[in-house]
């Protein structure tokens, strides 16, 4: 089929990178539709490592086009730094990567506010990134973003800055106690990067629906995971984009009825960074093994990871708001060692036993999983190439995990390399 989403099922961190990789192998085009920087995709390619914040995971595939759609919001130093480190090892960036005209920029104050009013929540503060992603979608929507666009007009961008700093100044004075920023050196540097990212520049909205049309196998990469979505996840502990299926439209210009199938990515436990709530989140030691076995530490901030079982009640709800259609189940080989798995398929909460995911996150917070567990392997399944391989008792969780679900079981990922994947018939 030639158009596939992958998403990430949980709070991000799934292993998208590596799915969506074996995927790229396999598409003409693939695309960015939210999110920013804040993302980071781990590849590991021949035993290299790769880590992309902005630049769709195709880069790493010669001849196909990547697309940063105008949903995303571009940190242009950050694009530019991510440009050079690929150059840097020999991965050809030129006409292979495109940038929306209207996706938009990032802006010195919209990072510094970010970590400002992050500093300024005490215990209440989201954990962001602080690569200003929730403040410039927040401009966006009060309709004083400045666009990719507008950086290759220098008059208008010139224009926009200084109106928008002259606001900005104010708020970081009042509110922070903040100097303010300087519109000339803002100018001045921004324009510099424009000069350097216009070739990438373009409307990717016909060309993406002309690739469509033609019958292009188009791949969209979703970031972060449907927890973190802004209107479905676990609001205000999320991130502020549709950081699953329902972005792409609004964030590429391709119709949602386009796309035909959803691979939704979960990692065979749940993990978390950043605050708010997390039912399933193991605080003792057996989280700390998950952590260490696992190396779950962030691949844009390094922050530990929380980690816990996996979580059905979850699970079923990002299903149900992408229309998933099979997962891809990662990082199996973590589970290893263990003799007993648990797994969440219900909430106990204030008494009540409850399986639709709360909306409030109080309800969240006061959850208590209720547990069943499944037997371990102990084995290592690393070695796995074929579903047949692995041992029954992984087989067994594995379809469990699909048929709570109600979704086929596409790929199992059992280690780092590309080569360490299993892929079900289905998905070949
Ligand atoms: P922001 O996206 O930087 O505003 O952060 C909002 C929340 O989303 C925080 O809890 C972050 O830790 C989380 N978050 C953002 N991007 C990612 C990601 O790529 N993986 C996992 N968590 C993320």
């Amino acid at each position: 089929m030639s158009i596939t989403c992958v998403v990430g099922v949980q709070w991000g961190d799934e292993g998208k990178g590596k799915i969506v990789d074996w995927l790229a192998e396999r598409s003409d085009v693939v695309v960015r539709f939210q999110g920013g920087g804040n993302a980071g995709h781990t590849v590991v390619a021949r035993g290299r490592k790769y880590v992309l914040h902005l630049i769709p995971s195709g880069i790493l595939h010669p001849g196909r086009l990547n697309v940063i759609g105008n949903g995303v919001v571009l940190d242009p130093e950050q694009l530019l730094a991510e440009v050079d480190g690929l150059r840097g090892r020999g991965i050809r960036v030129g006409r292979n990567l495109l940038v929306s005209d209207r996706a938009h920029l990032v802006m010195p104050w919209h990072k510094l506010l970010d970590r400002l009013c992050e500093e300024g929540q005490g215990k209440s503060k989201i954990g962001t990134t602080n690569r200003g992603i929730g403040p410039c979608y927040a401009d966006k929507m009060s309709r004083i973003g400045i666009r990719v666009g507008d950086l290759l007009d220098p008059s208008l961008f010139r224009e926009r800055v200084a109106r928008v700093l002259s606001e900005k100044n104010r708020i970081l004075r009042c509110l922070y106690g903040h100097p303010p920023l300087r519109a000339a050196a803002i100018i001045r540097q921004y324009l510099a990067w424009g000069r350097r990212i216009r070739p990438f520049v373009a409307d990717t909205v016909d060309l993406l629906n002309a690739a469509v049309s033609r019958g292009r196998r188009v791949l969209f990469e979703g970031a972060q995971g449907t927890l973190l979505d802004i209107d479905f996840g676990t609001y205000p502990f999320v991130t502020s984009s549709n950081s699953d299926a329902c972005g792409i439209a609004a964030g590429s210009g391709v119709p949602a009825s386009r796309v035909q199938r959803v691979l939704g990515v979960v990692k065979a436990y749940v993990t978390r960074v950043g605050s708010g709530p997390f039912p399933t989140e193991l605080l003792g030691p057996e989280g700390e093994r998950l952590r260490e076995r696992g190396g779950e530490y962030g691949a844009t901030t390094g922050r530990p990871r929380r980690c816990g079982w996996f979580d059905v009640v979850a699970a079923r709800h990002a299903v149900t708001i992408n229309g998933i259609d099979a997962i891809a189940v990662t990082k199996l080989d973590v589970l290893d060692d263990l003799a007993e798995i648990p797994v969440c398929v219900a909430y106990r909460v204030r008494g009540r036993r409850v399986t639709a995911f709360p909306a409030d996150v109080k309800s969240l917070a006061e959850a208590k999983p209720v547990l069943v567990s499944h037997p371990g392997w102990r084995t290592p399944v690393g070695g796995a190439r074929r579903y047949g391989d692995l041992p029954p008792a992984a087989r067994r969780y594995l379809a469990a995990l699909a048929r709570s679900l109600d979704v086929r079981l596409g790929m199992v990922s059992v280690g780092k390399d590309r080569e360490e994947t299993i892929v079900m018939d289905g998905w070949k």
